[in-house]
Order: structure tokens, then sequence, then C-alpha cells
């Protein structure tokens, strides 16, 4: 019982029922549904509230929570003039991440959560998820404009998720086809069991803190370039490399000099991650819709995964998430840096189910550690260290 296992590979941490992974199989499903599935059929929307509530919602349900999220696009202006304290060059999770902790000091209410099965307040729960949710991805764009010395563009109400990130990120009235490429591809980041981020959730969740320091500490654990931040990476990787020519030379380098190639390799899949497949398809699709008149990095991307695959492939390293995701975002003109702010706006659904989920079960994480140090030492006045 006290074998130490390096990253925990492979030690359940808790039990939950919102997501399943078959890493051998390509499988992702969310609350029983595949995830191509959501993909094709459900919104963002639809997939918050039932990685939130166990169920796809009746009409009525997803019209109230849709609603309420339209209704709290909103960020106060304390929130805007912090914003406009912080260095324009820093990066946008450290901005996300420290407005998120902000945010929450205006949000009383935590001293509700006490844990257990019987005793946690409901509506507390609900209503911090949907402002939550709906706040990010407002954050998230006024950032953008902020940073660049403009004022943010208001949130509208008539329009989706989606296609409201879309607006406040560019001011421009959203393409349907592409804010619904934009949609897929938060439903594919809703939520991925128990990763690196969710497991910091839980952590900082398992202390009762208030549930905007605990989604604070999802976002900072996302943020490396390990997890959420890959996609950021795989997008100077590709242009660095320039041209599909030079992708295998390109990765040989790589290997030889032992450096990991961005958005490739998962913990959790042997095979080419599900949600790769979808991204690379809407990625096609996306190319299509704009006749071709794209940029040369998916092309790029392509041969990095041949070149990639042919060389990892026996070890189970394929593509992830985070491979062209990327790719599809900065074809839509999205900051680089921007790309894990995307992810986090997305994943923070996962986060709150998975929160919401412990409350019903809670108790504090403490893990126990192997003591490698030294015993019993004789402590030395420092007039005779030297
Ligand atoms: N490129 C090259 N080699 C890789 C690799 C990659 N992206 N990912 C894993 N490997 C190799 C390692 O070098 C190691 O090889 P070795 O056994 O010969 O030493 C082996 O595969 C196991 O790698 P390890 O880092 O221990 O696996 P892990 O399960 O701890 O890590 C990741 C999983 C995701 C952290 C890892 O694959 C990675 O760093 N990928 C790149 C970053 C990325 O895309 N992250 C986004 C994840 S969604």
């Amino acid at each position: 019982m006290n074998e130490y296992v390096p990253g925990l590979e492979g030690v359940p941490a808790t039990k939950s029922n919102i997501s399943f992974i078959d890493g051998e199989k390509g499988i992702l499903s969310y609350r029983g549904y595949p995830i191509e599935m959501l993909a094709e059929r459900s919104t963002f929307e639809e997939t918050a509230l039932l990685l939130l509530d166990g169920d796809l919602p009746t009409r009525a349900k997803l019209k109230a929570f849709d609603q309420d999220m339209r209704a709290n696009r909103q960020v106060k202006f304390r929130i805007r003039e912090l914003m406009r304290q912080l260095p324009p060059a820093g990066h946008p999770m450290d901005m996300l991440q420290s407005m998120m902790a902000c945010l929450g000091m205006d949000h009383s209410g935590a001293e509700c959560l006490t844990g257990g099965d019987h005793c946690n307040d409901v509506n507390f729960v609900h209503n911090t998820s949907v402002t939550i949710i709906a706040h990010m991805a407002t954050m998230v764009t006024m950032w953008e404009h902020i940073r660049n010395g403009y004022d943010p563009i208001e949130p509208r109400t008539d329009l989706t998720h989606a296609e409201n990130f879309l607006w406040m990120l560019t001011g421009k009235e959203p393409d349907r086809y592409i804010a619904r490429i934009m949609d897929i591809c938060l439903i594919l980041h809703a939520e991925h069991t128990i990763n690196a981020s969710t497991f910091a959730v839980l952590v900082a969740g398992s202390t009762l803190a208030s549930p905007y320091s605990v989604i604070a500490s999802g976002i900072a654990t996302l943020s490396g370039p390990l997890h959420g931040g890959a996609n950021q990476a795989v997008v100077h990787m590709l242009e660095e490399i320039g041209t599909p020519e030079k992708a295998a030379a390109y990765i040989d380098a790589q290997l030889k000099a032992k450096k990991k190639i961005w958005g490739f390799g998962h913990r959790e899949y042997n095979v080419k991650d599900p949600r790769a497949v979808i991204l690379e398809h809407l990625m096609r699709k996306f190319a299509d819709y704009k006749e071709g008149k794209v940029g040369p990095l998916f092309e790029i991307a392509q041969a990095v995964e041949k070149a990639a695959t042919d060389r990892l492939g026996a070890k189970g390293i394929y593509p992830n998430v985070d491979f062209y995701s990327g790719v599809l975002y900065r074809e839509m003109g999205i900051a680089p840096d921007q790309f894990p702010s995307l992810f986090a706006m997305s994943r923070v659904a996962g986060w709150l189910a998975h929160w919401k989920e412990q409350l019903g079960q809670n108790r504090i994480f403490r893990p126990t550690q192997v003591y490698t140090g030294e015993v019993d030492r004789e402590y030395v006045p420092l007039e005779r260290r030297g």
C-alpha cells in the first residue's frame, strides 16, 4: 500500500461517474455518451449541463440554464479595472487564474459548503457554476482587448455561448458555421476524467475552499506545457518547422535530442486521442468552408503526424487533443497564447462537475510520502559552521 508510484500513474484517487476513457480502444464518453455523439448532436451549453447534473437536460432545464448563462455574461467593472493594471505581456492563463480568484472576492457563500451527502446548498453550487462558466468566456476576451490597449467588447444575450465568445473576441457578427466549429471544440475540451488540473481541483475542493479558488487551482495546473499549454507549443513547433518537407528531419532531430514532440503522447491513450480525430476532421471542414484558403499549418501538422507516428507509434505515442486544436484556433485568427485559455473556459465545465461530485463524498486529500531525508542531525550553531 505504501509503494510510491511517480506521477500516481494508475493509482485511483477518486470514484467518479462523470467521464470514461478506454485508452486502448480510443474511447472517451461523458456521462455514458460517446464524445463523437456529443460533438455531432450536442451543444456546449447542453454538454456542460450534462456534466454538471448527470443527465441530458429536459428542454425546460436547458432553456433555463441557457438563459442563466446569457444573464451572467457581464463581468463587473472592478475586474475590468484590475485587468487594466496587469502587465500586457503577461500570459493569459496568469490573468485568468488571478481574475478567477478576484472574482471570488465578490461572490461570497462558500461557507455553505460543508461536505458530505446532505449539507450542500444545491442552488449555490448551481448558480456558482453558471457564473464561473459564463464569466470565464468574457474574461478571456476582455483580456485580449485590454492587453492590446482597447476597451473590451460587451457581451450579447442574443447569441449562444460559442457565438458570443467569437463576438466578444472579434467584434464581428459571428459566422454561424465557424461558431458551430468553436462550439464543438468547447464540447471536446469540456471534460477528461482525473487529469492533472482536475486532480488539482479535487485537492483544492476537498479543503472546502471557495469554488473560485478551486477553479483558479485548475487554471494554474492546466497552464503548463505538459498539460493545457501544449496546444500553444504545437503551433510554435509547426511554425518553426515551416514546411511539410522539413517535418521528418525536425522530428528526428527532436527525438535525437531526447525532446518531446508537442501534442503527442498521453498517459491514458495508446492510440490516437479520439478528440484529435474529431479536431482533424473539423480542421478539414474549416479548410473546405474557406475554399482551401488557409495557411500552411495544417499540411505541416499532417506531415508531422506521419513522421512522428512512424517513429513513436510503436510506443503508443499518437496525436493528443492539443495537436490539431492549436492549428484550428490559429486558422480562426486566435492568438496562440490564448489557446490554453480556450481550453480552460471549456474544461471549467468538467472541473465544476468534479467539484460538485466531490462535495457529496468529500474527504480532504492528504496522501503520504516516502521520506528520503536525513534523521537525528546535530544542530551546529551558526558561528561553528564556517
Ligand atoms: N514526444 C516524444 N516522446 C514522448 C512523448 C512525446 N510527445 N511523449 C512521451 N514520450 C516518450 C518519453 O520520452 C518516454 O520515453 P522513454 O520511455 O524512452 O523514456 C515515454 O514516451 C513515456 O513518456 P512519459 O513522459 O513518461 O509519459 P507520461 O505518461 O508521463 O506523459 C505526457 C504524458 C502527455 C506528459 C507526455 O506524453 C508529453 O509530455 N507529451 C507532450 C506534451 C503534450 O502534448 N501534452 C498534452 C497532453 S494532452
